[in-house]
């Protein structure tokens, strides 16, 4: 520990750009059941990792972008293959990539054409992006007649290109498909999306990451989950409960409660490493059910800041996030090269359950 409290980073935190703000153990919230738990969180530190300024994509809703750098301290030192059977912009995996923190990756995503334009970005680049750039520059005439055009030709074609202009003039990057499979949401008219030469860079900057490294598949998460190997880390991001249901429109899939919680308690028999985001907290709103208790899992919440929703509303109040570790998974982080290594955590213990 250093002066004023601080930890003394190792050579791996600093690589990851973490920074120690503060750490006194009494900082640290225990759980309300927790009388003689260990908090995982032994010492607390807010981290700011080197992945905040990864290059991504495109805007997607539900990026964990933002929220990336709180997500890989609880990663266990020298992890081969990172999974996300939940990937949308993959923010995760490309910060992990960025930071050096996992060698290969597995991103899938059950929206095939989405996974058809990850292909592209891992696989070829320069022709994608080129095809951006004329459809950016035809747009100029007439934006709003240009997206519809455009759009109407992606429920045709489903080709990557198009997706990827689409992507950069939707509202809020919200994906949203009709119960039949039709892309119906809206574009954004006040903005033009994302200058070629800016995408350009975004673009070839995430394929240097993951090419020649990564698996691209377009399954359901049950699959995924299944085929993962112990020595895996899985990391779960599925849509928001309040969108989660089969017939919901936002998403061309969903996944209910019950069978998330089926999938982990089968995940938790096979010994399987595993993160998952599930919903959480505005204000004093709770967003959804929490995952139960027969799971195991360490529960924890991290700041997600103010919603794009609540500020729309005028709404000040910050959005914590529910983060929940898998029982493998922290005894990988307890292991004595976990807590000399990787000590570092960004998040806080739960403290209403
Ligand atoms: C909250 S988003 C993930 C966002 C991602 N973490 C990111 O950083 O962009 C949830 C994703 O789950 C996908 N999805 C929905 N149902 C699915 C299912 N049954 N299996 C696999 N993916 C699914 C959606 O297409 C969506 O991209």
């Amino acid at each position: 520990m250093g002066p004023d409290g601080d930890i003394d980073l190792t050579g791996d935190q600093r690589r990851l750009g973490l920074v120690a703000l503060y750490s006194r153990t009494s900082d640290v919230p225990r759980g309300r059941s927790g009388k003689g738990e260990r908090p995982i969180a032994s010492r607390q530190v807010l981290a700011t990792a080197a992945g905040t300024t990864a290059p991504h994509p495109f805007p997607y809703q539900g990026s964990k972008r933002r929220i990336a750098k709180f997500i890989l301290p609880y990663f266990p030192v020298g992890l081969d293959r990172l999974v996300e059977p939940f990937c949308g912009s993959a923010a995760v995996s490309i910060s992990a990539a960025a930071t050096g923190l996992a060698r290969r990756f597995w991103l899938n995503d059950l929206d095939g054409p989405l996974m058809a334009l990850w292909e592209e970005i891992v696989e070829r680049p320069e022709p994608l992006v080129a095809s951006y750039a004329n459809l950016w520059r035809d747009q100029q005439s007439d934006k709003k007649t240009f997206f519809f055009s455009v759009r109407r030709d992606f429920n045709t074609f489903r080709r990557p290109e198009h997706l990827l202009y689409l992507l950069a003039r939707i509202v809020k990057g919200s994906v949203r498909y009709s119960a039949d499979g039709v892309f119906n949401q809206s574009a954004d008219n006040r903005r033009a999306g994302i200058r070629p030469s800016a995408l350009r860079r975004q673009i070839l900057g995430v394929h240097q990451l993951l090419a020649g490294r990564t698996t691209l598949s377009a399954k359901d998460f049950r699959q995924v989950a299944l085929e993962c190997k112990p020595q895996d880390l899985v990391y779960m991001d599925p849509p928001y409960q309040g969108t989660s249901q089969r017939h919901d429109r936002r998403y061309c899939g969903g996944v209910g409660y019950e069978e998330l919680v089926d999938v982990l308690h089968t995940m938790n028999d096979m010994g399987a490493s595993y993160i998952v985001s599930y919903d959480g907290r505005t204000g004093g709103k709770t967003h959804g059910r929490l995952l139960p208790r027969s799971l195991e899992l360490r529960h924890l919440y991290v700041n997600a800041g103010r919603s794009t929703q609540a500020t729309l509303l005028g709404n000040e109040r910050e959005t914590v996030e529910s983060l929940y570790l898998s029982p493998a998974l922290l005894r990988r982080l307890d292991s004595p090269i976990q807590r000399t290594e990787s000590t570092c955590l960004g998040a806080q213990q739960a403290l209403f359950e």
